[in-house]
């Protein structure tokens, strides 16, 4: 055993950039920091460790770090000139990405660490206190990383739990394969012993995280069918017998990816959410070709169908991209169109970056910047149009909505609907982390307004 350190001897403050999964990265660092004596810094000026969990996904994610560094650099040097130390780490994807070039540009950074090395983080900063100079680690080692990590702390009435990491998928236009590795699925007996230990702690609701979440797949644990293979339907079925464990969400999916185990979880599992994140980035072949996505418009337009078969109420959401390379006009109203078709409850759109090292930045026809403009525009709308029509059609249902925090007003919990909505309610602190009857009665530019119902009231 190793002896308990006094409480919060050091504070860290970490900056968090990018996916779900680097939230939950980001968790588990602290949780790692902890055994080390660091507790939460509220400010970097107050930290003596500050953390940049990084996004490289495009390029004003990537431009965001290096001028959070020019930042961080004043306060190290007037902490410096007052005798205190601060310690800067750069994790996350850019920092798998451009590690040497952080070096380089930064030297105001310790230590530069990937997303699939931050269990290393202990032995990192022990090095970096020795004065060992630039320490940049980048390996791909996430078996051991989740062997490494720390007990699992809850925060709250839900979770973020990652159980599948990196992609095999090489979209033309991403860097996900590159700064997270390959495709790695975590074994069901360690998700479960997660996952039970979230529950016992409180959480409701866990949102199981991959870049490629349903192409998740692992034996089956020992006395479930004799080393069958499992998908991801087979997985939430088992979380679901978890006590405690009331809700279950996903996210990403993959349209290549969405087997029939999982379409008849969606079907059958009550604490499966109606919610599904499903992105297709285009509506045109030729450019979903291009982008290597490995399936056609009419492909995820008969899946959301076969969905929608078994569910439906589902609420779907996805992303897109406008101004991928040799995208004409005529492309991008055939995403018009899928959309139109589809009726997205909410999206993500986003103009095409040119990410240094992908097949895409090399492509030939870049769309000029103007252009990718006038069509995020036209998609966004058409998009927040969809979404408020699918909020309004809420107004008079009643709904099971788990209540997360407390609002900006006295009395005023927020919560989240099946649909993954935000829910502004009227109820006492005392029901936070309670899932609670509530009736829609309107709704605001980002969320719904709610009131507790009858039997809502009587668990008040
Ligand atoms: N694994 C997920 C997405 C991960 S990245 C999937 O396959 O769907 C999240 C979103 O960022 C992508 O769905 C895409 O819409 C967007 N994106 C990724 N690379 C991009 C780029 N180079 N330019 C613009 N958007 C990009
Ligand atoms: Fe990127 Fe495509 Fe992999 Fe998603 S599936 S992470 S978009 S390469
Ligand atoms: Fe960004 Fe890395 Fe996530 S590039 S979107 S933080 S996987």
């Amino acid at each position: 055993m190793t002896e308990a350190r006094p409480k919060h001897e050091k504070s860290v403050f970490i900056r968090t950039y990018g996916c779900q999964m680097n939230v939950y990265d980001s968790e588990r660092m602290v949780g790692l920091l902890k055994p080390l004596g660091y507790g939460p810094a509220e400010t970097p000026e107050t930290a003596d460790l500050v953390i940049l969990n990084t996004c490289h996904i495009r390029e004003k994610a990537a431009e965001k770090v290096y001028s959070e560094l020019g930042r961080l650099k004043k306060i190290k040097t007037a902490k410096s000139e007052r005798g205190e130390e601060m310690s800067i780490a750069v994790a996350g994807c850019v920092a798998q990405a451009e590690g040497a070039e952080i070096i380089a540009r930064a030297p105001q950074v310790d230590i530069v660490v990937g997303p699939q090395a931050f269990h290393r983080l202990p032995e990192l900063l022990a090095r970096a206190a020795r004065g060992r100079g630039d320490i940049l680690e980048t390996d791909f080692a996430v078996e051991e990383k989740f062997d490494r990590l720390a007990a699992r702390v809850a925060d709250g009435p839900t979770a973020f739990l990652t159980i599948q990491e990196g992609c095999d998928k090489f979209c033309t236009f991403c860097v996900v394969p590159y700064t997270r590795g390959a495709e790695v699925s975590r074994p069901v007996d360690a998700i479960v012993a997660e996952a039970r230990l979230l529950a016992a702690q409180g959480v409701r609701e866990v949102t199981l995280l991959g870049q490629n979440v349903n192409a998740w797949r692992s034996t089956a644990p020992a006395g479930c069918g004799n080393d069958a293979q499992w998908g991801l339907g087979e997985l939430c079925r088992h979380l679901a017998l978890i006590g405690g464990i009331d809700r279950i969400r996903f996210t990403t999916s993959h349209p290549r990816d969405m087997d029939e185990g999982l379409i008849d979880a969606l079907g059958e599992e009550e604490k499966l959410m109606p919610y599904l994140h499903l992105p297709v980035q285009s509506g045109a072949d030729n450019v979903l070709k291009a982008m290597n996505r490995g399936h056609t418009a009419e492909h995820y337009v008969r899946l959301i169908e076969r969905i929608r078969a078994v569910r439906p109420d589902i609420a779907i959401s996805g992303d897109f991209i406008v101004g991928f390379p040799g995208e004409t006009n005529k492309d991008f109203e055939a995403t018009l169109a899928l959309v139109e078709e589809i009726g997205y409850a909410s999206a993500y759109s986003f103009k095409y970056s040119r990410r240094p090292g992908t097949p895409g930045a090399a492509m030939p026809k870049q769309v000029p910047e103007a252009e990718k403009d006038e069509r995020l525009t036209r998609l966004q709308a058409l998009l927040d149009t969809q979404r408020r029509g699918f909020n309004e059609a809420q107004i008079g249902k009643k709904m099971p909505v788990l209540l997360e925090k407390t609002g900006r007003h006295e009395d005023q919990l927020i919560g989240r609907s099946p649909y993954l909505q935000s829910v502004h309610v009227s109820a006492p602190k005392s029901m936070l982390g309670l899932i609670a009857s509530v009736s829609i009665i309107g709704v605001t530019p980002n969320a719904l307004a709610g009131a507790l119902t009858k039997e809502g009231e009587a668990a008040a």
